[in-house]
Order: structure tokens, then C-alpha cells, then sequence
């Protein structure tokens, strides 16, 4: 995968339409790998996409060309209204303080991915982040969230961990759940609403690639509910 950092990587919303991918952005699937017990416990690298320029991916869920859209978005009359909240991440989160950690949540950003479920979930090991085994899961099952919706904070900095990630996009795929999820937009790309807005810039964040969520750009985690697959 190109590890350098593309030139004014951009993710434009058109309104009714896809998603216009500028900045030669890196694009492969990503797989959520899962233990005997189902839970999700690694991303797995899937198939990679020749690098182009510039591309535009699907948003409607339609396209016979998925990743990328072919135009069906027009003839199925898809409604790409964008719902969701455009306050800065901080300001919608529910903070979780802990010993050593603090985890801040927001909940309408979820996609659905499972990494926060193991070992007891990640609302409670931040209770238990004075013990090293616990924190240690704690941060990476936090950092495993494609969404964004988890963050993990260290009280005495008080800043953020987040995994290190190159501009690039993944495509979620889910064998558990036997669906296709969302994009997962990774190393701090600018999305840019129909209405020319400027999301906030964060290093993950998910969006909806089903057409079926409620909380549009983002993933609400609608595509396993619908059996969302990006192979038809
Ligand atoms: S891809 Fe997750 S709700 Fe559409």
C-alpha cells in the first residue's frame, strides 16, 4: 500500500450521487477478522484496487460496478440527505473516566464492526485501567473502531490514541455478519458535504456505502441489517 501521504486527498459528497475521491487515494478491502467465538479481534488486509487519481465510489448501494458508481444512483432516485450531526466529535461524546484512561463515545457513529465487545467491552475495561493487561486491550480494541465513534484518552496527557494510519480508504467487509460495511476513510482526509461543508478532519471515520442509513454521511451500522453486499 502507498505509504505517502497523497497531495489534497478530498472525499466530495454530490448531492443525490457518490462519493468523488480525489488525491490518489489507496483503496482495498478490509476484512473484520473474528476468533472461534466470533468476536472481532483483527483487520484483515483484503483486495487492493489499482491506484487511480481520482475515482468515485457508490453511496446509493445500486451500482453493478461496486465499488465504484455507475450511474445507478439516478434510477433508483437515491436520497443522499445528509442527517447527521456537524458538531465536533468532542462535543457530541459521553466521556468514560478511568484510572489511567478515559474513553469518550458517540454513539450515533457506530458501524457496527465489534472490535469494543471482547473481553469484557471497552465501557468497562476503562474501569480497570490501573491493571496493564486490561489497558493494553482497552487501547487496542478502542483503536481497532473504524468509526471513530470510540476514542481512548490518556488522563495524565490528556490527549488521544489513535492508530497511525496513511490517508487511505478501506472497504469493510464482515464474513460473520455475511455483509459488505461501510468506507472506512483513514489518516485525516477531508470529506466535504453536498452543501460544501467541511466535516470535521478526523484520522477514522465511516461512511455509508448501503444507501440505508439514517445518519448519512456516516455508517449507522444499517448494512447488516439489510444484508448490504458489495459483490451484487
Ligand atoms: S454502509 Fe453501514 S449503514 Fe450503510
Amino acid at each position: 500500500m502507498n505509504t505517502q501521504k497523497p497531495v489534497d486527498a478530498k472525499v466530495r459528497i454530490s448531492k443525490d450521487g457518490p462519493y468523488l475521491v480525489s488525491g490518489e487515494l489507496p483503496l482495498r478491502k478490509e476484512i473484520i477478522g473474528t476468533n472461534d467465538a466470533e468476536e472481532s479481534i483483527k483487520w484483515q488486509p483484503g483486495q487492493e484496487y489499482p491506484a487511480k487519481a481520482q475515482y468515485a465510489l457508490c453511496r446509493c448501494g445500486h451500482s453493478a460496478t461496486k465499488p465504484f458508481c455507475d450511474g445507478s444512483h439516478a434510477k433508483v432516485g437515491f436520497d443522499g440527505t445528509e442527517t447527521a450531526s456537524r458538531k465536533p466529535y468532542i462535543e457530541q461524546a459521553e466521556v468514560i473516566r478511568g484510572p489511567t484512561m478515559s474513553l469518550t463515545d458517540v454513539e450515533s457513529l457506530c458501524a457496527f464492526a465489534r472490535f469494543c465487545d471482547p473481553h469484557g467491552q471497552v465501557w468497562n475495561l476503562v474501569n480497570e485501567t490501573d491493571e496493564p493487561t486490561a489497558t493494553k486491550q482497552f487501547v487496542s480494541q478502542t483503536c481497532a473502531c473504524p468509526s471513530g465513534r470510540l476514542v481512548a484518552w490518556d488522563n495524565a496527557t490528556g490527549k488521544p490514541i489513535e492508530p497511525a494510519f496513511a490517508p487511505s480508504i478501506g472497504l469493510i467487509e464482515d464474513p460473520a455478519q455475511r455483509c459488505s460495511g461501510p468506507i472506512w476513510l483513514r489518516g485525516g482526509v477531508q470529506v466535504i458535504g453536498a452543501d460544501g461543508f467541511e466535516y470535521e478532519i478526523r484520522n477514522r471515520v465511516t461512511l455509508c456505502r448501503c444507501g440505508a442509513s439514517k445518519n448519512k454521511p456516516f455508517c449507522d451500522g444499517a448494512h447488516a441489517s439489510i444484508g448490504f453486499s458489495d459483490s451484487q
